[in-house]
């Protein structure tokens, strides 16, 4: 993963990264062979990854919204054994309620429709509403193509962990997204 790419999701993650709910997330597996948090932080490389290649034919994507949707998408699963009576269940409610943990994180200012709209249909086409927003279109792609890295032991979060990024914090607080030259 570029280091510059590690100074974004610092920039847009740190408050997440450093919560006691992203840090919960750590411990709640996730497709029988991760964690909730280790796969919404595949699926944040993703995304990023994605933003620079349409950043270079000229397609904008507000990266910073996408971050948080894609650190935060799955944390509504925290739980689910004793939430949700069985998968389908799950697989219906679980966006909604990490709109909840969201909102809780980040506060109503800073909660935008792109996150909302991203964050509810992210389970397309295994729900029927597609995403609305182009940010929504990248968290839903990016959270299959994590999965199935993720099953092959090729996780896209490999050898990146919370203690990696926070020791960027340094070198983040001078950093502007401008330097990549990326839209926000
Ligand atoms: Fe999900
Ligand atoms: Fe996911």
């Amino acid at each position: 993963m570029p280091f510059q790419m590690r100074r974004l999701l610092y920039k847009y993650g740190e408050d997440i990264l450093g919560s006691d709910q992203f840090r919960q997330a750590f411990g709640q597996t996730h497709h029988k062979c991760m964690t909730v948090a280790d796969h919404s932080l595949g699926v944040c490389v993703v995304c990023l990854y994605i933003c620079l290649v349409l950043e270079k034919i000229h397609i904008s994507v507000h990266v910073r919204d996408l971050t948080v949707a894609a650190l935060c998408h799955d944390l509504g699963i925290m739980g689910r054994y004793e939430k949700y009576r069985n998968n389908i269940e799950c697989c219906g409610r679980h966006p909604v309620d990490s709109l909840d943990c969201i909102r809780d994180l980040i506060g109503e200012e800073e909660y935008s429709d792109i996150i909302e709209n991203s964050v509810r249909r992210h389970m397309w086409p295994l729900t029927p509403v597609p995403p609305r927003y182009r940010e929504g279109l990248i968290l839903t792609m990016a959270d299959k193509v994590s999965a199935v890295m993720e099953r092959l032991g090729r996780s896209p979060a490999r050898g990146l962990d919370r203690e990696s990024i926070l020791r960027l914090s340094p070198a983040a607080e001078s950093f502007s997204s401008e330097d990549l030259d990326l839209p926000v």
